[in-house]
Protein backbone atom coordinates (compact mmCIF):
# COMPACT_ATOMS: atom_id res chain seq x y z
CA UNK A 1 0.00 0.00 0.00
CA UNK A 2 0.70 3.40 -0.55
CA UNK A 3 0.29 6.21 1.85
CA UNK A 4 0.13 9.32 0.23
CA UNK A 5 -1.14 13.00 1.73
CA UNK A 6 -4.42 12.33 -0.98
CA UNK A 7 -4.53 8.83 -0.02
CA UNK A 8 -4.79 9.38 3.48
CA UNK A 9 -7.10 12.24 3.45
CA UNK A 10 -9.59 9.90 1.51
CA UNK A 11 -8.97 7.87 4.37
CA UNK A 12 -10.17 10.17 6.72
CA UNK A 13 -13.03 11.00 5.09
CA UNK A 14 -14.60 7.77 4.78
CA UNK A 15 -13.81 7.18 8.32
CA UNK A 16 -15.40 9.94 9.11
CA UNK A 17 -18.81 8.66 7.81
CA UNK A 18 -18.81 6.06 10.09
CA UNK A 19 -20.96 7.18 13.33
CA UNK A 20 -23.15 8.06 11.49
CA UNK A 21 -23.83 5.05 9.35
CA UNK A 22 -23.42 3.38 12.21
CA UNK A 23 -26.25 5.13 13.70
CA UNK A 24 -28.25 4.23 10.46
CA UNK A 25 -27.83 0.93 9.64
CA UNK A 26 -27.65 -0.67 13.60
CA UNK A 27 -30.48 1.25 15.26
CA UNK A 28 -31.95 -1.14 17.39
CA UNK A 29 -35.38 0.48 17.81
CA UNK A 30 -37.23 -0.28 20.90
CA UNK A 31 -38.05 -3.33 23.21
CA UNK A 32 -41.40 -4.93 22.58
CA UNK A 33 -42.09 -8.07 24.81
CA UNK A 34 -43.21 -10.89 23.12
CA UNK A 35 -41.76 -9.75 19.24
CA UNK A 36 -38.24 -8.82 20.05
CA UNK A 37 -35.86 -11.44 20.13
CA UNK A 38 -33.81 -11.77 23.15
CA UNK A 39 -30.78 -13.85 22.10
CA UNK A 40 -28.74 -16.19 24.62
CA UNK A 41 -25.78 -14.55 23.51
CA UNK A 42 -24.82 -12.30 20.43
CA UNK A 43 -22.22 -9.32 19.86
CA UNK A 44 -22.43 -5.08 21.13
CA UNK A 45 -20.37 -3.19 18.91
CA UNK A 46 -20.24 0.54 18.32
CA UNK A 47 -18.61 2.59 15.02
CA UNK A 48 -15.46 2.45 16.41
CA UNK A 49 -15.63 -1.08 16.27
CA UNK A 50 -17.01 -0.68 12.33
CA UNK A 51 -14.23 1.93 12.14
CA UNK A 52 -11.60 -0.45 12.91
CA UNK A 53 -12.59 -2.77 10.53
CA UNK A 54 -12.72 -0.55 7.54
CA UNK A 55 -9.50 0.89 8.56
CA UNK A 56 -7.73 -2.77 8.04
CA UNK A 57 -9.65 -3.11 4.92
CA UNK A 58 -7.88 -0.02 3.56
CA UNK A 59 -4.73 -0.95 4.51
CA UNK A 60 -5.50 -4.46 2.73
CA UNK A 61 -2.88 -6.15 4.29
CA UNK A 62 -5.33 -9.24 4.69
CA UNK A 63 -3.56 -11.91 6.83
CA UNK A 64 -1.98 -10.88 10.27
CA UNK A 65 -0.24 -7.13 10.39
CA UNK A 66 0.05 -4.07 12.51
CA UNK A 67 -3.52 -4.83 13.91
CA UNK A 68 -2.64 -8.59 14.95
CA UNK A 69 0.33 -7.41 16.36
CA UNK A 70 -0.95 -4.48 18.88
CA UNK A 71 -3.57 -7.19 19.43
CA UNK A 72 -1.44 -10.18 20.30
CA UNK A 73 0.70 -7.36 22.67
CA UNK A 74 -2.73 -5.91 24.10
CA UNK A 75 -4.36 -9.13 24.85
CA UNK A 76 -1.68 -10.66 26.68
CA UNK A 77 -1.17 -8.01 29.03
CA UNK A 78 -5.15 -8.21 29.49
CA UNK A 79 -5.10 -11.62 30.28
CA UNK A 80 -2.28 -10.89 32.61
CA UNK A 81 0.64 -13.51 30.45
CA UNK A 82 3.71 -12.85 28.78
CA UNK A 83 2.77 -14.21 25.30
CA UNK A 84 -0.52 -14.80 22.75
CA UNK A 85 -0.83 -16.30 19.75
CA UNK A 86 -3.88 -15.08 17.74
CA UNK A 87 -6.03 -18.18 15.75
CA UNK A 88 -8.85 -18.26 13.64
CA UNK A 89 -11.30 -19.55 16.06
CA UNK A 90 -11.39 -21.06 20.05
CA UNK A 91 -11.55 -25.02 18.42
CA UNK A 92 -8.19 -23.80 16.53
CA UNK A 93 -7.29 -22.29 20.31
CA UNK A 94 -7.46 -25.32 21.94
CA UNK A 95 -6.36 -27.88 18.92
CA UNK A 96 -3.18 -26.00 18.79
CA UNK A 97 -2.55 -26.26 22.47
CA UNK A 98 -2.67 -29.52 23.02
CA UNK A 99 -0.91 -30.29 19.41
CA UNK A 100 2.09 -27.94 20.57
CA UNK A 101 2.30 -30.33 24.03
CA UNK A 102 3.17 -33.26 21.12
CA UNK A 103 6.29 -31.63 19.81
CA UNK A 104 9.45 -34.07 20.34
CA UNK A 105 11.09 -31.10 21.41
CA UNK A 106 9.79 -31.50 25.04
CA UNK A 107 10.96 -34.47 25.49
CA UNK A 108 9.68 -37.36 28.49
CA UNK A 109 6.87 -34.20 28.66
CA UNK A 110 5.63 -34.88 24.90
CA UNK A 111 2.02 -36.21 24.47
CA UNK A 112 2.75 -39.27 22.40
CA UNK A 113 -0.61 -41.17 21.39
CA UNK A 114 -1.99 -43.82 23.98
CA UNK A 115 -1.39 -40.91 26.70
CA UNK A 116 -4.36 -39.86 28.91
CA UNK A 117 -5.82 -36.39 29.00
CA UNK A 118 -8.59 -36.04 31.84
CA UNK A 119 -11.06 -34.25 31.01
CA UNK A 120 -14.83 -33.11 31.76
CA UNK A 121 -17.66 -35.29 30.48
CA UNK A 122 -20.13 -32.27 30.12
CA UNK A 123 -19.04 -29.47 27.66
CA UNK A 124 -18.25 -28.32 24.27
CA UNK A 125 -17.27 -30.69 21.60
CA UNK A 126 -13.78 -28.98 20.48
CA UNK A 127 -12.78 -29.10 24.58
CA UNK A 128 -12.55 -32.72 23.74
CA UNK A 129 -11.89 -33.38 19.96
CA UNK A 130 -8.10 -32.56 19.65
CA UNK A 131 -7.44 -35.31 22.66
CA UNK A 132 -8.87 -37.61 19.89
CA UNK A 133 -7.51 -36.06 16.84
CA UNK A 134 -3.80 -36.13 18.10
CA UNK A 135 -4.20 -40.06 19.06
CA UNK A 136 -4.89 -39.39 23.07
CA UNK A 137 -7.15 -40.76 25.01
CA UNK A 138 -9.83 -38.67 26.98
CA UNK A 139 -10.41 -39.76 30.86
CA UNK A 140 -14.02 -38.45 31.53
CA UNK A 141 -14.84 -36.91 34.86
CA UNK A 142 -18.07 -35.92 36.69
CA UNK A 143 -18.76 -32.12 37.09
CA UNK A 144 -19.97 -30.71 40.84
CA UNK A 145 -23.85 -29.91 40.88
CA UNK A 146 -24.94 -26.31 40.25
CA UNK A 147 -20.97 -25.08 39.66
CA UNK A 148 -20.88 -27.75 36.88
CA UNK A 149 -17.37 -28.09 37.12
CA UNK A 150 -15.05 -30.44 38.19
CA UNK A 151 -13.68 -30.94 41.37
CA UNK A 152 -10.13 -32.08 42.91
CA UNK A 153 -11.39 -35.42 43.74
CA UNK A 154 -12.82 -36.21 40.68
CA UNK A 155 -9.09 -35.60 39.30
CA UNK A 156 -7.56 -37.35 41.67
CA UNK A 157 -10.07 -40.99 40.95
CA UNK A 158 -9.27 -40.11 37.49
CA UNK A 159 -5.32 -39.99 37.75
CA UNK A 160 -3.44 -43.52 36.04
CA UNK A 161 0.56 -43.93 35.11
CA UNK A 162 -0.81 -43.21 31.71
CA UNK A 163 -2.03 -39.52 32.37
CA UNK A 164 -0.23 -36.26 31.19
CA UNK A 165 -2.38 -33.65 30.48
CA UNK A 166 -6.01 -32.20 32.25
CA UNK A 167 -7.56 -30.13 29.82
CA UNK A 168 -10.65 -28.54 31.13
CA UNK A 169 -13.26 -25.37 30.29
CA UNK A 170 -14.75 -22.63 33.02
CA UNK A 171 -17.82 -24.29 32.56
CA UNK A 172 -19.91 -21.27 30.94
CA UNK A 173 -17.46 -18.73 32.79
CA UNK A 174 -17.69 -20.53 36.06
CA UNK A 175 -13.97 -21.08 36.64
CA UNK A 176 -12.54 -24.55 37.42
CA UNK A 177 -11.31 -24.92 40.98
CA UNK A 178 -8.16 -23.16 39.44
CA UNK A 179 -5.60 -23.37 42.66
CA UNK A 180 -6.41 -27.05 43.17
CA UNK A 181 -6.04 -28.33 39.82
CA UNK A 182 -3.11 -26.03 38.85
CA UNK A 183 -1.36 -27.59 42.41
CA UNK A 184 -2.43 -31.09 41.38
CA UNK A 185 -0.88 -30.73 37.67
CA UNK A 186 2.61 -29.50 39.07
CA UNK A 187 2.65 -32.53 42.01
CA UNK A 188 1.96 -34.98 39.57
CA UNK A 189 4.13 -33.59 35.98
CA UNK A 190 1.15 -32.90 34.65
CA UNK A 191 0.25 -30.09 31.49
CA UNK A 192 -2.76 -28.17 32.44
CA UNK A 193 -4.92 -26.41 30.08
CA UNK A 194 -7.56 -24.30 30.50
CA UNK A 195 -10.40 -23.73 27.95
CA UNK A 196 -11.05 -20.10 28.94
CA UNK A 197 -13.45 -19.81 25.51
CA UNK A 198 -16.51 -19.15 28.13
CA UNK A 199 -14.48 -17.29 30.36
CA UNK A 200 -12.74 -14.18 29.57
CA UNK A 201 -12.34 -12.08 32.64
CA UNK A 202 -13.52 -14.40 34.83
CA UNK A 203 -11.09 -14.65 38.47
CA UNK A 204 -10.10 -17.32 40.95
CA UNK A 205 -8.73 -16.09 43.69
CA UNK A 206 -7.99 -12.51 42.29
CA UNK A 207 -6.15 -14.11 39.65
CA UNK A 208 -7.73 -14.07 35.83
CA UNK A 209 -8.50 -17.24 34.28
CA UNK A 210 -5.72 -17.90 31.66
CA UNK A 211 -2.85 -17.84 34.31
CA UNK A 212 -3.14 -20.88 36.32
CA UNK A 213 -2.77 -23.22 33.02
CA UNK A 214 0.49 -24.05 30.93
CA UNK A 215 -1.70 -22.74 28.33
CA UNK A 216 -5.19 -21.32 27.98
CA UNK A 217 -7.68 -20.91 24.95
CA UNK A 218 -10.30 -18.18 24.56
CA UNK A 219 -12.91 -17.41 21.59
CA UNK A 220 -13.86 -14.49 20.12
CA UNK A 221 -16.83 -15.87 18.51
CA UNK A 222 -19.71 -13.24 18.45
CA UNK A 223 -21.76 -15.02 21.31
CA UNK A 224 -18.29 -14.76 23.71
CA UNK A 225 -17.40 -12.06 25.66
CA UNK A 226 -15.56 -10.11 22.69
CA UNK A 227 -15.51 -10.45 19.59
CA UNK A 228 -13.51 -10.58 16.02
CA UNK A 229 -16.37 -12.82 14.01
CA UNK A 230 -14.34 -16.28 14.03
CA UNK A 231 -11.43 -15.57 16.27
CA UNK A 232 -9.50 -17.06 18.91
CA UNK A 233 -6.67 -16.79 20.72
CA UNK A 234 -3.73 -19.16 22.89
CA UNK A 235 -1.83 -17.33 25.73
CA UNK A 236 1.54 -18.79 27.65
CA UNK A 237 3.43 -17.27 30.39
CA UNK A 238 6.32 -19.95 28.65
CA UNK A 239 8.66 -18.98 26.17
CA UNK A 240 9.43 -22.15 24.57
CA UNK A 241 5.11 -22.74 24.07
CA UNK A 242 4.60 -19.48 23.13
CA UNK A 243 7.38 -20.62 20.02
CA UNK A 244 5.77 -24.07 19.59
CA UNK A 245 2.91 -22.46 19.40
CA UNK A 246 3.50 -20.26 16.76
CA UNK A 247 5.25 -23.19 15.07
CA UNK A 248 1.88 -25.08 14.80
CA UNK A 249 0.09 -22.21 13.78
CA UNK A 250 2.15 -21.39 11.00
CA UNK A 251 3.15 -24.18 8.76
CA UNK A 252 4.78 -25.87 11.39
CA UNK A 253 7.49 -23.60 10.37
CA UNK A 254 10.84 -22.74 12.14
CA UNK A 255 11.36 -19.47 11.40
CA UNK A 256 9.13 -16.93 13.09
CA UNK A 257 9.02 -13.94 10.98
CA UNK A 258 5.70 -12.39 10.68
CA UNK A 259 3.85 -12.42 7.52
CA UNK A 260 5.29 -10.19 4.77
CA UNK A 261 8.45 -10.03 6.96
CA UNK A 262 11.70 -11.77 6.15
CA UNK A 263 15.27 -12.86 7.51
CA UNK A 264 13.84 -11.41 11.27
CA UNK A 265 16.88 -14.11 12.74
CA UNK A 266 19.34 -12.29 10.50
CA UNK A 267 21.02 -15.96 9.80
CA UNK A 268 18.27 -16.89 6.59
CA UNK A 269 20.46 -18.46 5.00
CA UNK A 270 23.35 -19.35 7.01
CA UNK A 271 22.03 -22.76 9.55
CA UNK A 272 21.53 -25.83 8.66
CA UNK A 273 18.65 -28.58 10.34
CA UNK A 274 17.89 -31.66 9.82
CA UNK A 275 19.19 -33.50 6.53
CA UNK A 276 18.75 -30.42 4.35
CA UNK A 277 21.82 -28.70 2.76
CA UNK A 278 23.80 -25.97 4.88
CA UNK A 279 22.09 -22.40 4.14
CA UNK A 280 18.41 -24.02 3.42
CA UNK A 281 15.99 -20.72 3.28
CA UNK A 282 14.86 -20.53 6.94
CA UNK A 283 11.63 -19.52 5.53
CA UNK A 284 11.44 -23.02 4.26
CA UNK A 285 12.30 -24.97 7.49
CA UNK A 286 9.81 -27.17 9.38
CA UNK A 287 10.53 -28.62 13.08
CA UNK A 288 6.65 -29.54 13.60
CA UNK A 289 4.09 -31.13 12.05
CA UNK A 290 1.92 -27.81 11.71
CA UNK A 291 -1.25 -26.17 10.34
CA UNK A 292 -1.87 -23.17 9.15
CA UNK A 293 -4.63 -21.26 11.82
CA UNK A 294 -3.88 -18.15 11.70
CA UNK A 295 -6.05 -14.30 12.16
CA UNK A 296 -6.50 -11.77 9.38
CA UNK A 297 -5.65 -8.18 10.13
CA UNK A 298 -9.42 -7.32 9.95
CA UNK A 299 -10.59 -9.91 12.26
CA UNK A 300 -7.57 -8.54 14.70
CA UNK A 301 -8.87 -4.70 14.40
CA UNK A 302 -11.97 -5.40 15.25
CA UNK A 303 -10.84 -7.15 18.73
CA UNK A 304 -8.58 -4.22 19.43
CA UNK A 305 -11.55 -2.28 19.64
CA UNK A 306 -13.58 -4.76 21.38
CA UNK A 307 -10.74 -4.83 24.34
CA UNK A 308 -11.40 -1.63 24.83
CA UNK A 309 -14.80 -2.60 26.24
CA UNK A 310 -14.03 -5.75 27.96
CA UNK A 311 -13.98 -4.34 31.32
CA UNK A 312 -17.60 -2.70 31.33
CA UNK A 313 -18.42 -5.78 29.34
CA UNK A 314 -17.73 -7.91 32.18
CA UNK A 315 -19.53 -5.73 34.62
CA UNK A 316 -22.68 -5.97 32.68
CA UNK A 317 -22.38 -9.61 32.59
CA UNK A 318 -22.26 -9.88 36.00
CA UNK A 319 -24.67 -6.89 36.85
CA UNK A 320 -27.04 -9.19 34.73
CA UNK A 321 -26.25 -12.11 36.67
CA UNK A 322 -26.36 -11.14 39.84
CA UNK A 323 -30.09 -9.52 38.78
CA UNK A 324 -31.84 -12.85 37.20
CA UNK A 325 -30.30 -14.79 40.20
CA UNK A 326 -32.34 -12.49 42.73
CA UNK A 327 -35.55 -12.09 40.93
CA UNK A 328 -35.08 -16.09 40.19
CA UNK A 329 -35.21 -16.91 44.08
CA UNK A 330 -38.80 -17.80 44.80
CA UNK A 331 -38.29 -20.58 41.92
CA UNK A 332 -36.18 -22.50 43.91
CA UNK A 333 -39.03 -25.22 44.62
CA UNK A 334 -38.60 -26.24 40.84
CA UNK A 335 -35.70 -24.44 39.95
CA UNK A 336 -32.15 -25.21 40.82
CA UNK A 337 -29.67 -22.05 40.59
CA UNK A 338 -25.98 -21.88 39.46
CA UNK A 339 -22.93 -21.10 42.29
CA UNK A 340 -19.77 -19.73 41.21
CA UNK A 341 -16.93 -21.90 42.48
CA UNK A 342 -15.87 -20.52 46.13
CA UNK A 343 -13.11 -18.49 45.71
CA UNK A 344 -14.26 -17.32 42.23
CA UNK A 345 -15.74 -14.22 40.46
CA UNK A 346 -16.95 -15.32 37.06
CA UNK A 347 -17.30 -13.57 34.06
CA UNK A 348 -20.55 -15.52 33.40
CA UNK A 349 -21.27 -16.47 29.67
CA UNK A 350 -25.10 -17.35 30.56
CA UNK A 351 -27.33 -18.27 33.78
CA UNK A 352 -27.85 -21.96 34.03
CA UNK A 353 -30.45 -23.32 34.96
CA UNK A 354 -31.81 -26.96 36.31
CA UNK A 355 -35.49 -27.88 36.35
CA UNK A 356 -35.23 -29.89 39.29
CA UNK A 357 -36.21 -34.00 38.45
CA UNK A 358 -38.79 -34.14 41.28
CA UNK A 359 -41.34 -31.55 40.14
CA UNK A 360 -42.02 -33.46 36.80
CA UNK A 361 -41.22 -30.58 34.87
CA UNK A 362 -40.37 -31.33 31.28
CA UNK A 363 -36.94 -28.98 30.28
CA UNK A 364 -38.28 -29.12 26.26
CA UNK A 365 -41.85 -27.62 27.63
CA UNK A 366 -40.21 -24.70 29.05
CA UNK A 367 -37.89 -24.64 26.09
CA UNK A 368 -40.61 -24.33 23.74
CA UNK A 369 -42.22 -21.92 25.60
CA UNK A 370 -39.73 -19.76 26.02
CA UNK A 371 -38.76 -19.63 22.71
CA UNK A 372 -42.44 -19.03 21.59
CA UNK A 373 -41.87 -15.91 23.22
CA UNK A 374 -38.45 -15.23 21.69
CA UNK A 375 -36.81 -15.55 25.39
CA UNK A 376 -33.54 -17.49 23.46
CA UNK A 377 -32.71 -20.76 25.58
CA UNK A 378 -29.78 -23.19 24.88
CA UNK A 379 -28.75 -26.37 26.14
CA UNK A 380 -25.23 -27.09 28.09
CA UNK A 381 -23.51 -27.83 24.94
CA UNK A 382 -23.38 -31.53 24.20
CA UNK A 383 -24.45 -32.67 27.45
CA UNK A 384 -22.89 -35.66 27.93
CA UNK A 385 -20.52 -36.13 25.03
CA UNK A 386 -20.07 -39.77 25.37
CA UNK A 387 -23.08 -40.68 24.81
CA UNK A 388 -23.25 -38.24 21.17
CA UNK A 389 -22.87 -40.53 18.10
CA UNK A 390 -19.67 -38.71 17.43
CA UNK A 391 -18.27 -40.17 19.92
CA UNK A 392 -19.58 -43.62 20.91
CA UNK A 393 -17.42 -46.58 20.52
CA UNK A 394 -14.10 -44.24 20.31
CA UNK A 395 -11.05 -44.75 22.70
CA UNK A 396 -11.76 -43.22 26.05
CA UNK A 397 -11.74 -43.73 29.56
CA UNK A 398 -14.59 -43.25 32.27
CA UNK A 399 -13.12 -42.55 35.63
CA UNK A 400 -16.48 -41.91 37.70
CA UNK A 401 -20.08 -42.49 37.34
CA UNK A 402 -21.13 -39.90 35.08
CA UNK A 403 -24.23 -39.27 37.03
CA UNK A 404 -24.15 -35.02 37.21
CA UNK A 405 -23.12 -35.32 33.77
CA UNK A 406 -26.45 -36.84 33.18
CA UNK A 407 -28.46 -34.39 35.37
CA UNK A 408 -27.42 -31.88 33.13
CA UNK A 409 -27.60 -33.16 29.73
CA UNK A 410 -31.28 -34.38 30.78
CA UNK A 411 -32.04 -30.93 32.83
CA UNK A 412 -30.29 -28.08 32.40
CA UNK A 413 -30.74 -24.71 30.86
CA UNK A 414 -29.20 -21.30 29.89
CA UNK A 415 -30.65 -18.13 29.00
CA UNK A 416 -28.95 -15.06 28.30
CA UNK A 417 -27.06 -12.30 30.25
CA UNK A 418 -24.58 -10.89 27.94
CA UNK A 419 -23.86 -6.86 27.75
CA UNK A 420 -27.04 -6.51 24.88
CA UNK A 421 -29.67 -7.08 27.04
CA UNK A 422 -31.37 -4.78 28.93
CA UNK A 423 -33.32 -4.86 32.45
CA UNK A 424 -36.29 -4.76 30.43
CA UNK A 425 -35.60 -8.26 28.52
CA UNK A 426 -34.20 -9.78 31.87
CA UNK A 427 -37.56 -8.50 33.19
CA UNK A 428 -39.25 -10.38 30.36
CA UNK A 429 -37.48 -13.60 30.57
CA UNK A 430 -38.31 -13.90 34.42
CA UNK A 431 -41.78 -13.11 33.70
CA UNK A 432 -41.92 -15.65 31.21
CA UNK A 433 -40.51 -18.25 33.31
CA UNK A 434 -42.95 -17.71 36.14
CA UNK A 435 -46.03 -17.54 33.59
CA UNK A 436 -45.21 -20.94 32.85
CA UNK A 437 -44.31 -21.98 36.31
CA UNK A 438 -47.36 -21.06 37.43
CA UNK A 439 -49.28 -23.00 34.67
CA UNK A 440 -47.79 -26.35 35.23
CA UNK A 441 -48.72 -25.49 38.97
CA UNK A 442 -52.77 -25.69 37.82
CA UNK A 443 -51.94 -29.03 35.83
C1 LIG B 1 -15.99 -24.01 26.10
C2 LIG B 1 -15.82 -23.78 24.64
N1 LIG B 1 -14.70 -24.19 24.04
C3 LIG B 1 -14.48 -23.98 22.72
C4 LIG B 1 -15.40 -23.35 21.95
C5 LIG B 1 -15.12 -23.16 20.48
O1 LIG B 1 -14.94 -21.81 20.11
P1 LIG B 1 -15.12 -21.38 18.58
O2 LIG B 1 -16.60 -21.36 18.32
O3 LIG B 1 -14.51 -20.03 18.51
O4 LIG B 1 -14.44 -22.38 17.75
C6 LIG B 1 -16.59 -22.91 22.51
C7 LIG B 1 -17.58 -22.24 21.65
O5 LIG B 1 -18.50 -21.61 22.03
C8 LIG B 1 -16.81 -23.12 23.88
O6 LIG B 1 -17.94 -22.73 24.49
Amino acid sequence: MIRNSEADEMRAKILSLIPEYFQRAFDKGTFIPGKTPIPASGKVFDSDDVAGLIEASLDFWLTAGRFAEAFEEKFAERVGTSHCCLVNSGSSANLLALAALTSRTLGGRALVPGDEVITPAVGFPTTVNPIYQLGLTPVYVDVEPRTYNVSLGSLKKAISPKTKAIFMAHTLGNPFDCGGAASFAREHGLWLVEDCCDALGSEFQNRGTGTFGDLAAFSFYPAHHITTGEGGAVVTDSHELAALIQSFRDWGRHCRCAPGQDNRCGMRFSQQFGELPKGYDHKYVYSEIGYNLKMTDMQAAVGLSQLKKLDAFIEKRRENFQYLSERLQDFQDTILLPAATPGSNPSWFGFPLAIKPECGIVREDLLRFLEQRKVGTRLLFGGNLTRQPAYIGRKHRIAEELRNTDFVMNHVFWVGIYPGLTREMLDYTVSCISEFLAEQRRL
